[in-house]
């Protein structure tokens, strides 16, 4: 093979592959930026909707300009009804994250700019494909259940609508703004297995939608965005603070992989997940369900003294969202109506700058041997 200069980089580990305006990932430092902005200050101080503006244009928006963002995901909440349908034809048991995949590929086909690859009709299709996201997840979760999908409520912002459409139920002020600092916190993350997966279609020039399905697929893993769920269902296995221990003696002694635990590239710590632990502490205490916080500083404590391992995004993430009250096996979806961002984010870089990302591969196999007919085949 002509491939004399190149190395093979298993998993592509420390692989730079592109470059990037969106995101400043420290992995030694556990430091964490968005087009310049700490996310301790944007989770604290921005909204989802100035975030993924801040991520589409590059800075930042003016009062206006939020005004411009806001009304235009407002307006494209609506999902086509022929996606409902859809979800009342599936297996009642489909995975959110497939039935999620499913409604990406439909909203495709309904999209007025689908093949359209230009700035602005990405643009436009970064606000569409944010806000129909939203609306599929908790449309999906509805008919699922039983019940008929809840209109969007035009007065609320992204997360508290979110949390409205998914429950019948206006959220508290506190409630919405910690979903709102999740989505933010999820929104955006450099080349993580996803996004460059969104990357790699688009570099074909392919479209938005096969991007953002493709997205979807890999978020989908517990290697990956699956994680948040197995957290909770770990915790759920362990059930009670004072099992711990126990848990995490067996796990040790089996050398579980541990959900929640670990990442490719922070080292010294996932600046979301001290984030995520705080608001972790005030959502079980408010909901009544402190147990689950405990449970986790707890098994935090006891693996990080064992193997050294960290907490990432996903650890503190699963019992925030567990007594915000949305379903565990939505809690990938949810990721993905944050990260949603990001990855529109940078399908708009990619497209802009494109080069085909085509890697090679090393081959391992035989050697150059002769064909042999079948009738001479032993
Ligand atoms: C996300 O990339 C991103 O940015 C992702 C993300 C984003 O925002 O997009 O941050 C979101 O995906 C967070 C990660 C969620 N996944 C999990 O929590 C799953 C559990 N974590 C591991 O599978 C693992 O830590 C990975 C996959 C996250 C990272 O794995 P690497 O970099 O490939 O590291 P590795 O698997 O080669 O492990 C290195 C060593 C190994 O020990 P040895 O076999 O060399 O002795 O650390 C051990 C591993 O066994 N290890 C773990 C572990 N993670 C690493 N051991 C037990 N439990 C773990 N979770």
């Amino acid at each position: 093979m002509d491939r004399e200069s190149s190395q093979l980089i298993r998993g592509l580990e420390g692989v730079v592959a592109a470059p990037t305006q969106l995101c400043d990932l420290d992995g030694t430092h556990g430091r964490l930026a968005y087009r310049g902005y700490d996310i301790t200050d944007l989770a604290r101080h921005a909204s989802f909707e100035e975030v993924a503006h801040l991520l589409w244009h590059g800075d930042l928006p003016t009062g206006g300009e939020l005004d411009r963002t806001t009304v235009a995901l407002i307006a494209a909440r609506d999902i086509p009804r022929e996606l409902v349908e859809t979800f009342r034809l599936t297996p009642k048991d489909t995975d959110p994250m497939r039935a999620l995949q499913t409604a990406v590929a439909i909203l495709g086909m309904r999209d007025p700019d689908a093949t359209d690859n230009s700035h602005a009709a990405n643009l436009r299709k970064a606000v569409r494909l944010t806000s129909q996201i939203a609306t599929a997840i908790c449309a999906h979760h509805r008919v699922r259940s039983g019940q008929s999908p809840i209109p969007a409520a035009p007065d609320l912002g992204h997360a508290a609508n979110f949390l409205y459409m998914l429950t019948g139920r206006r959220p508290s002020t506190v409630t919405a703004k910690a979903f709102d600092a999740s989505l933010t916190l999820y929104a955006e993350h450099e080349l993580n297995a996803s996004t460059f997966t969104t990357r790699v279609i688009v570099s074909t020039q392919s479209d938005m939608h096969s991007a953002v399905a493709g997205g979807v697929g890999a978020l989908k893993g517990p290697l990956h965005g699956g994680a948040g769920e197995a957290v909770m269902r770990t915790l759920m296995e362990i059930g009670e603070v004072a099992h711990v221990d126990a848990f995490a003696e067996r796990a040790l002694a089996e050398k579980r992989r541990l959900m929640g635990f670990g990442h490719r590239v922070y080292k010294a710590g996932d600046p979301r997940a001290a984030i995520l632990r705080g608001m972790a502490e005030e959502a079980c205490r408010q909901s009544g369900q402190f147990k689950w916080y405990e449970m986790a500083v707890k098994l935090h404590a006891r693996i990080n003294a064992a193997k050294g391992l960290i907490p990432n995004v996903d650890f503190y993430s699963a019992p925030l969202f567990y007594s915000l009250g949305i379903p565990v096996d939505l809690f990938t979806p949810v990721i993905a109506a944050g990260r949603i961002a990001g990855w529109t984010a940078n399908i708009l870089e990619q497209h802009d700058d494109n080069r085909l990302i085509r890697p090679r591969g090393e081959y391992v196999g035989p050697k150059r041997r002769a064909f042999v007919s079948v009738d001479k085949r032993a």
